[in-house]
């Protein structure tokens, strides 16, 4: 078979692999990284939802050829080596419930504040629409938004 080779969570990877295997199963069958879920598996529940490059995506509709030579960052690898500023507002807001969502918000929670550090209510519900919560968390998932938002400010001197 043949061999990607990619970064997860800063150190190097290969795996021996078919090319066309959706990368989440790469993830979590092969890597067992399973802090990326399987909720669809057709790319609109954001159960999986991950970073490459810096940026959200769906490993469940990402070839594992798709990864060749990136940088993918999963929830496992986030914070390291501490708690990321939107998981400690995750905790602050008590958000998850049942929790099996929690992964993908959080990882979509980060891309939404790099693009936009001070979101809108509407914006907020906008950006994370497509990460789908079956507990319902989505108003501490708003609040938390928030408070990381302030934090993130602060951290970086705004005060
Ligand atoms: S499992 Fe990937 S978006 Fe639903
Ligand atoms: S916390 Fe249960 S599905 Fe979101």
């Amino acid at each position: 078979m043949p061999v990607i080779h990619f970064t997860l969570n800063g150190k190097p990877v290969s795996v021996d692999t078919p090319l066309d295997m959706p990368f989440l199963w790469v993830l979590r069958e092969v890597l067992s990284v399973t802090g990326p879920k399987y909720g669809c598996g057709v790319g609109v529940c954001g159960a999986c939802t991950s970073h490459l490059d810096g940026q959200a995506f769906r490993p469940c509709i990402h070839p594992a050829s798709s990864v060749e030579g990136h940088q993918v960052t999963t929830i496992e690898g986030l914070g390291a080596p501490g708690l990321h500023p939107v998981q400690q507002a995750w905790i602050a807001e008590d958000v998850a419930q049942c929790g099996f969502c929690q992964p993908g918000q959080i990882m979509a929670a980060v891309d939404l504040l790099r693009r936009n550090a001070h979101p809108t209510d509407a914006e907020i519900d906008a950006a994370m629409s497509d990460n789908v919560c079956r507990c319902g968390t989505y108003v501490r998932i708003r609040a938390a938004i928030k408070r990381a938002a302030q934090a993130l400010q602060q951290a970086n001197g705004g005060g």
